[in-house]
C-alpha cells in the first residue's frame, strides 16, 4: 500500500513509519517539523529508501489546502494516518489558535483534500482529551455526553465529528483511535520527559505540577504501533473507533516521579508539590478506559503503566537525555 502520514516526523508517527516500512509499504511522510527531523532523519538518509521512492518526504504545513492538494496529486495514496497535531497542551491552552490550525484544520484540509482526490481510506489519532472530565464511569467509545476542557481536546472531538460527516458524505472509511498518555523512544513532551529535564538540572528537587494525585494510562509506544498495524489489517469498510490503552490500572504522577529518581540513580529527591487536583487549567486528572474493544481483536499490550514509565526511563537514559 502507500500510505500518506501526516505528522510522520514526530514522536507516534516515526514509529509507525518504521513499522509500515517493515511491512513492505511505500510511506509519503508529510510534518512542518515543529520538534525537527531527530526522528526520520535515519529514513530521509537510507540510499536504498530514497532511491526506490519507498520514503517521501515533504516539509510542509498541513493546515493548507492547498499543500495538501498538491501531494495527493502527486501521490496515488492507498490510506492516510491524520497524526499531526498540537502535542503541546499547555501551549495550546495559552494560545487557543495553535491548536485550531494544527489539530483541526489539518483535519479538514486532510479530509478535503481527500475527498477531491478520492483517497477513501482514513485513519485518525484521537485522544482521551475529548472524554473531558468524566471521572467516575468506565469510558468506552459510545460514552456520550463529552464536553473536552482543553482547546486540544475541543479540536480533536471537532476533528471526529468532521471525520464522521465525510464518511458519511463521501462513501469514505474511517478507523479512529483514542490513545491515552503514550510514552516511549524519541518522547518529546509530557511528565515523563519533563521530570528527566527537570532532574538532570536539580538532581536534589522536583517540582511536581499539581498534588501528585493526578492518575492515568501510559502506553508504552511500540504496544500502541502494533494495535495500530492490528487494526489496520482488520480493517473494514465504514467507521470504527477504538480505546486504546493499558490493561493495568493507571500511574500517579508521583508514582512516575519516584520510578523515574529510582532509574536515574537519585536519591534523596525532595519533591515539592504546586497544589490543586490537576498540572494545569484544560487538564483531566484521572480517567478510566474500557478497552474490552481493542482486545476483542487478539491485541494485547506487554508493558503495564507503570512497566512503560520504567522503560521510557531506561529509552531516555539509552538516547543519552
Ligand atoms: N503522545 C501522546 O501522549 C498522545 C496522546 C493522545 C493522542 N495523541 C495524538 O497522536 C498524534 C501524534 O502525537 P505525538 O505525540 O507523536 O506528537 P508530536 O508532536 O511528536 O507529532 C506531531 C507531528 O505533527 C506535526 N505537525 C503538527 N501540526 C502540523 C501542521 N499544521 N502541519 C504539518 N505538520 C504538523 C509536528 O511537526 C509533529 O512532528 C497527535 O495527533 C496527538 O494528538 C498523542
Amino acid at each position: 500500500m502507500k500510505i500518506l502520514v501526516a505528522g510522520g516526523a514526530g514522536f507516534i508517527g516515526s514509529h509507525l513509519i518504521d513499522s509500515f516500512l517493515k511491512e513492505g509499504h511505500e510511506i509519503v511522510c508529510v510534518d512542518k517539523l515543529i520538534f525537527g527531523d531527530n526522528n526520520i532523519r535515519h529514513l530521509r538518509s537510507d540510499k536504498y529508501l530514497q532511491e526506490s521512492g519507498r520514503f517521501k518526504f515533504y516539509e510542509m504545513e498541513l493546515a493548507n489546502q492547498d499543500h495538501v492538494n498538491r501531494i495527493l496529486t502527486e501521490n496515488k495514496i492507498d490510506a492516510a494516518y491524520h497524526l499531526a497535531a498540537n502535542s503541546d497542551i499547555q501551549k495550546g491552552g495559552r494560545e487557543p489558535s495553535i491548536d485550531f490550525n494544527d489539530t483541526l484544520l489539518t483535519t479538514r484540509a486532510l479530509l478535503e483534500g481527500m475527498r477531491m482526490a478520492n483517497v477513501r481510506n482514513l485513519f485518525f489519532a484521537s485522544t482521551s482529551a475529548i472524554y473531558g472530565e468524566m471521572q467516575d464511569i468506565k469510558l468506552t467509545e459510545t460514552t456520550g455526553g463529552l464536553k473536552p476542557v482543553s482547546y486540544y481536546g475541543g479540536a480533536k472531538l471537532a476533528s471526529e465529528a468532521l471525520i464522521s460527516s465525510y464518511v458519511s458524505m463521501c462513501d469514505m472509511s474511517a478507523v479512529i483511535f483514542r490513545f491515552p498518555n503514550v510514552i516511549g523512544p524519541r518522547l518529546t513532551h509530557g511528565v515523563v520527559f519533563d521530570f528527566i529535564r527537570k532532574l538532570r538540572m536539580n538532581p536534589h528537587e522536583l517540582e511536581i505540577l499539581g498534588d501528585g494525585t493526578q492518575c492515568k494510562p501510559y502506553i508504552y509506544v511500540l504496544d500502541l504501533i502494533e494495535a495500530i498495524v492490528r487494526l489496520t489489517k482488520e480493517f473494514k469498510p465504514g467507521e470504527e473507533v477504538y480505546n486504546i490503552s493499558v490493561r493495568s490500572a493507571g500511574t500517579t504522577v508521583t508514582r512516575i516521579a519516584e520510578i523515574v529518581t529510582e532509574e536515574l540513580g537519585l536519591s534523596d529527591v525532595v519533591f515539592t508539590y504546586t497544589g490543586g487536583d490537576r498540572g494545569w487549567k484544560g487538564d483531566v486528572p484521572r480517567f478510566d478506559y474500557d478497552i474490552s474493544k481493542v482486545l476483542s481483536t487478539g491485541w494485547e499490550p506487554k508493558y503495564t503503566s507503570d512497566e512503560a514509565v520504567r522503560q521510557t526511563v531506561r529509552d531516555a537514559i539509552d538516547a543519552g537525555m
